[in-house]
């Protein structure tokens, strides 16, 4: 066994000098100082104090050194990893603090910007317009009932009493989709007006029968101010027995009053639809002047035009024929029916003045009119 080698002196060994330890720790200590973030923090880690640093290879050679040196190198190299070590976690913590009130102000959400990227659209004044009608006559007991768009000609004219060459039947009026093909064969059109719906109702159900029959309409003119090819109406028909006019201008009384107001009226014009006997052009009381226009040039309506009344749409006591054609026997049952345009009640209810305004699709013409569900 070889004797201790007591002559060994440690200065000799480079990377243990005091000095040189000094040195790696201060260029370590600097190194950690210079670190602008933490990326440059974990590479100055790595080449100060990771595997081949200068602090770390000064480490591996103590174990060659004598008992005494070993203890004195070591306590140097010990004191001065330690150093760096405290000074390392000291610059993480500081760089990490920067790091998170950066991210604090860089990343903060403003909670009160607006969140909808996409603008939220509206729902169409007519559909609502349509919606409010339906459940007016819901809360009285009718039943929602709809037809097709593209009916037999059938149901749109000759089941409604329309003779052969009435004039509503001729091209001008009618969008046909298809010509009659036989002389007994139905043709097919876009239909004119919801009264079809009339007819498909009776032939669904067995009396009493109370519906409300929204839907779109077409007919051949052109779109501007006051036209548009394609429309909407609601109808509205009841068979039952003893049913008579009153029933009929108290239903649309109640109707009226719902949409417009408390204490309104209505008349009745005589008129002529094939499909209702006695037949009648039905008038609501102006529901803005309620009337204090007329012959009154001081306070002109807008809305009624001065006249005191607005016209809403046709209505009567549906013919015996119709019933007839849709199975019910006219001596138990006599029914009521009306018919009249949304579109129509949309310009006066909210003095809208053009069409076309309805069907352009415009969000800034239907957003006014809110969101009403
Ligand atoms: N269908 C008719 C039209 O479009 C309106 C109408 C009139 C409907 C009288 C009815 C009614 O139910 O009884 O011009």
């Amino acid at each position: 066994m070889s004797a201790p080698n007591k002559s060994y002196d440690p200065v000799e060994v480079e990377a243990l000098k005091p000095e040189e330890i000094e040195r790696r720790r201060d260029e370590a200590l600097a190194a950690f100082a210079a670190a602008a973030d933490l990326d440059a923090l974990r590479e100055a880690k790595a080449a100060h104090m990771g595997d081949r640093s200068p602090l770390a290879l000064a480490n591996r050679e103590i174990g060659a050194l004598p008992p005494q040196a070993k203890a004195e190198a070591g306590k140097r190299v010990g004191m001065a990893r330690g150093a760096v070590n405290k000074a390392l976690a000291a610059r993480q913590a500081e760089l990490e603090a920067e790091r998170d009130a950066r991210v604090l102000v860089e990343e903060a959400v403003d909670v009160t910007l607006p969140h909808d990227r996409i603008p939220a659209g509206a729902r169409h004044p007519l559909t609502t317009l349509c919606e409010r009608i339906e459940d007016v006559f819901v809360a009285m007991g009718y039943e929602v009932a709809e037809g097709p768009e593209v009916e037999a000609e059938w149901f749109n004219f000759d089941a409604l009493n329309f003779e052969p060459d009435h004039p509503a039947r001729a091209m001008q009026d009618t969008f046909f989709v298809e010509g009659r093909q036989g002389k007994d064969e139905s043709g097919i059109v876009l239909r004119t007006h919801t009264s079809p719906v009339q007819v498909r109702s009776m032939l669904d159900r067995e009396p009493p029968v109370y519906v409300v029959c929204p839907g779109r309409v077409y007919r051949t003119d052109e779109l501007d101010a006051t036209h548009t090819p394609v429309f909407h109406q609601v109808e509205l028909l009841a068979i039952d027995e003893g049913l008579t006019m009153a029933d009929l201008k108290g239903t649309i009384e109640h109707m009226v009053r719902s949409l417009f107001g408390e204490g309104l009226t209505t008349r009745l014009r005589p008129n002529y639809f094939p499909f209702t006997e006695p037949s009648a052009e039905l008038d609501m009381e102006c529901y803005v002047c309620r009337g204090e226009s007329v012959g009154n040039p001081e306070r002109p309506c807008r809305t009624c035009s001065s006249e005191g009344w607005i016209e809403l749409g046709g209505c009567g006591m549906v013919n015996p024929r119709v019933l007839i054609a849709a199975g019910i026997d006219p001596e138990k049952y006599s029914g009521f029916a009306f018919g009249f345009g949304i579109e129509r009640m949309l310009m006066f209810r909210h003095n809208v003045e053009d069409m076309r305004d309805m069907v352009e699709g415009d969000v800034r013409f239907t957003r006014p009119f809110g969101m009403e569900i």
